[in-house]
């Protein structure tokens, strides 16, 4: 479909649901989910485990084939835990696993398929136990993880730093830099003096950005009629 056939008022019930939805089973999965989340498709969303937190103005994406997957499994059925900042952007496909704990900083963007974990799941000679290290994973504020990237255990990532597409990151990266590859160098190093806007720039007024975005929808989708939009759902055509 090319085009948005629903009716404004189709559109903002969804949007009710999918609200109603995150409260009623992803917030309770939470110990503490901050105000103003947007999850999108949030039945392919799995929060599992104890301590997770996930900061305020939080965009999560589940997609069908893509499903994000947020989850503690640490030694015993209360330890382990993973603290999300705000103004985060998690894209479908990323899962995030900690067995012990993994700190994410304010305006981190996670691109799709994103991987972190801070174990290895597995003893190296003894395959049948689990490892019991302890590797705890910090990325902090405004990283970027590139699409498909990798952030294996003890990683330490510093403010702003960029990872590229299907890196894989193994040691600690400093700030500022961007790093690619496998396993993950330094490529490149950011230039302090640009201005850096971040996600907490652009969720600063979160009311007024939903007002504007509700502005938006109503204008786009006003004229569209209940019959057509069910007559695009069953005999699209190339206009839909
Ligand atoms: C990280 C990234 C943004 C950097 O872009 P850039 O600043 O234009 O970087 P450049 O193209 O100048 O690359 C710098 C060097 O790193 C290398 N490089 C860049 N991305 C790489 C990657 N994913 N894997 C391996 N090497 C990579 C380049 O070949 C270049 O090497 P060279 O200096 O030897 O020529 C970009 O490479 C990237 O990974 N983009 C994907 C972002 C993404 O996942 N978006 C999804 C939506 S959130």
């Amino acid at each position: 479909m090319r085009q948005d056939r629903r009716p404004y008022w189709v559109k903002k019930n969804y949007l009710r649901f999918r609200a109603w939805y995150t409260q009623h089973f992803l917030k309770p999965a939470c110990d503490y989910l901050g105000d103003y989340p947007t999850f999108m498709k949030p039945w392919y969303i799995s929060i599992s485990g104890p301590n997770i937190e996930i900061g305020k103005c939080a965009t999560v994406i589940g997609e069908p084939d893509n499903r994000v997957k947020i989850g503690v499994w640490g030694a015993d059925e209360k330890s382990g835990r993973i603290k999300i900042g705000d103004y985060v952007l998690i894209s479908p496909g990323t899962r995030i696993s900690a067995a012990h704990e993994i700190i994410i900083g304010d305006s981190v963007m996670m691109a799709n398929g994103v991987y972190i974990t801070d174990s290895d799941w597995h003893d190296l000679y003894d395959r049948s136990s689990r490892s019991n290290a302890l590797t705890p994973v910090h990325i902090a504020n405004n990283v970027w993880l590139g699409d498909r990237c990798t952030v294996l255990k003890g990683v330490s990532i510093g403010e702003n730093s960029v990872v590229a597409a299907c890196a894989v990151v193994t040691k600690d990266v400093p700030a500022n830099v961007i790093v690619a590859g496998n396993p993950a160098v330094v490529v490149k190093t950011l230039d302090p003096n640009i201005e850096m806007k971040t996600r907490a720039d652009y969720f600063a007024e979160p009311e007024q950005l939903e007002k504007f975005f509700d502005g938006v929808d109503k204008m786009v989708l006003q004229e569209n009629g209940f019959f057509n939009w069910l007559r695009a759902l069953v005999k699209p055509n190339k206009s839909d």
